[in-house]
């Protein structure tokens, strides 16, 4: 079932204590609008996180996991160890993962593998550069990145995958991708599903947008008929500004 979501996606900010006071103001905030709630700390938080949104509808989400269950992997960690500390979803794709630690499709592929073998849930990232969308290739792009590093799924698996375009020129630069051009990206991403795996897998995705959304541009892009929530980068960071945007349903 296609659902509304919106999650914040910390990046590498807020310490501990920064995490911990972060939570409980968002845990003050007021949610008027049904959208499942989501935020991704950095991982030394998780623990904490999980525990300290226990009793809320918020749920702590992982930005981050390595494919293999163990072993010799210095700094990294595996699916079975964010579920030990409650984590049941993971960000997966960041484009910031692929530009600065070389994470190449193939390597996604296998990320998605063990994410679902753990019975994880997946938010999978993707989205063109600039100069891709400047030479108009933005849905080839798009369109490879999906099929690289999902496509040998069984349709089944995708009940466990949340989608997120995020443009890379829209993310933290302030500009945002146009109501429009997210609509016609998400659109293409429905149909390429659609082409593969037929209408229920392609009508039952959520696809969120992700890169500069604000309280301001919220609404706007959120009433986009293939538009179903966001992951939010700097405005996730200041509750009010979250709430406004979990609210913009
Ligand atoms: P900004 O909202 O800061 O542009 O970041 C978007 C993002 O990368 C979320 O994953």
């Amino acid at each position: 079932m296609r659902k509304n979501i919106v999650a914040g996606n910390w990046k590498m900010n807020n310490d501990l204590p920064a995490t911990e006071a972060l939570i409980l103001d968002l845990l003050k905030q007021e949610q008027t609008s049904n959208a499942e709630v989501m935020i991704a700390p950095t991982t030394v938080s998780l623990f904490q996180a999980f525990n300290a949104t226990k009793n809320s509808n918020i749920e702590v989400i992982a930005q981050n996991m390595h494919y293999a269950e163990s072993g010799a992997y210095t700094g990294e960690i595996s699916a079975s160890m964010l579920k030990s500390v409650g984590v049941k979803t993971v960000i997966l794709g960041h484009s910031e993962r692929r530009a600065y630690f070389n994470e190449t499709d193939e390597l996604l592929a296998k990320k998605v593998d063990a994410a679902l073998k753990n019975n994880m849930r997946i938010i999978f990232c993707f989205g063109e550069e600039l100069t891709d969308r400047k030479a108009g290739n933005q849905e080839k792009i798009v369109g490879s990145q999906i099929k690289n590093a999902l496509f040998h799924l069984e349709a089944a698996a995708f009940k466990h995958i949340v989608l997120a375009y995020e443009p890379v020129w829209a993310i933290g630069t302030g500009e945002t991708a146009s109501p429009k051009q997210a609509q016609d990206m998400h659109q293409f991403i429905r149909q390429t599903l659609n082409t593969k795996y037929g209408n229920q897998v392609a009508d039952d995705m959520t696809i969120l947008y992700g890169g500069s959304v604000k309280p301001a541009n919220a609404k706007e892009i959120f009433g986009k008929p293939d538009v179903d929530g966001g992951l939010i980068g700097g405005a996730a960071l200041k509750s009010q500004d979250f709430y406004a945007i979990i609210n913009a349903f």
